[in-house]
């Protein structure tokens, strides 16, 4: 497995393989690497000729008071797992590579970019579209795959490459959960170990607004309370947001039909989490 540091060095392996028929699968990550992370990377190698997966700690899609500076990095280890899930090209640039003196290009996807995630987290979607852009660019993929914990992320990206004619396939991938269900995250790591146990109540709410759902609800507004009724119980859990919306636009629904997702975000602590679960209405 090789590790590149440089952006033009990155670019002229990629054309390589592709002028020699390859085609080439990009996980992007933030390094950090955990099982959700393991399974892109293991799809990755299942349905492409060569697996590079990036390691970026992006600072644009971090606000001045989130957490760039302490986010996990070990680049030793990343290096072990992504070499044991089938990596063969490891992409880790610093940041004056991705962004050096004078950059001042970005790529904004509006309208979606700016409801829940996007309103919660200002200029966050303008620094995720902007770097899996220049990724793109870079790498040139034939599939680049997402986790569905980030799914407003990967429905942007979709918006993104089709409004721009990127030839990539988004390949979304179903999220990867601990035992109790908490989905895997490299901000858990931030939790203590009763935050941890507290940490759980977010996939309880969004199995009991699915079970609702289910069983006959089809009004948002009641599903939402159901969820935030049981949030409420749960000390050191602050609610951020909770929303069932359309699972192709994230528009808000007046009354819940064909598929929904059904989403929260909540700091534990201080630690903030996302997490989604998806609906079919029948
Ligand atoms: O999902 C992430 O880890 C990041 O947002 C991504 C897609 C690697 C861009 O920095």
């Amino acid at each position: 497995m090789q590790v590149i540091r440089q952006v033009h060095h990155m670019a002229r392996l990629a054309q390589a393989f592709k002028r020699a028929g390859k085609t080439l699968g990009l996980v992007p990550t933030m390094g950090a690497l955990h099982d959700g992370h393991m399974s892109l990377i293991r799809a990755a190698h299942r349905q492409t000729q060569v697996t590079v997966v990036s390691l970026f700690v992006n600072p644009l899609q971090f606000g001045p008071k989130e957490d760039y500076a302490r986010y996990p990095r070990d680049l030793r280890r990343d290096l072990n797992l992504a070499k044991a899930g089938g990596c063969d090209l490891i992409f880790a640039p610093d940041a004056s590579q991705m962004y050096p003196g004078g950059f001042c290009t970005f790529v904004e996807v509006e309208g979606l970019s700016d409801r829940l995630e996007g309103a919660s987290r200002a200029g966050h979607f303008r620094g995720v579209t902007t770097v899996v852009m220049k990724l793109l660019h870079v790498v040139q993929p034939s599939v680049a795959y997402f986790g569905q914990k980030d799914y407003q992320q990967a429905l942007l990206i979709r918006r993104m490459v089709k409004d721009l004619n990127v030839p990539v396939a988004i390949r979304l991938m179903p999220t990867v959960r601990e035992p109790d269900g908490l989905a895997m995250s490299s901000r858990n790591a931030y939790l203590t170990s009763e935050e941890r146990r507290h940490a759980t109540v977010l996939y309880r709410a969004l199995c009991a607004a699915k079970a609702r759902i289910r069983a006959g609800e089809r009004n948002p507004r009641r599903v939402v309370e159901a969820m935030r009724e049981l949030l409420r119980r749960a000390r050191a859990v602050r609610v951020e947001y909770l929303a069932v919306a359309d699972a192709a636009t994230l528009e808000p629904l007046k009354t819940l039909r064909r598929e929904v997702v059904v989403l929260v975000a909540a700091r534990v602590g201080s630690t903030r989490l996302i997490d989604n679960l998806l609906v079919g209405v029948s």
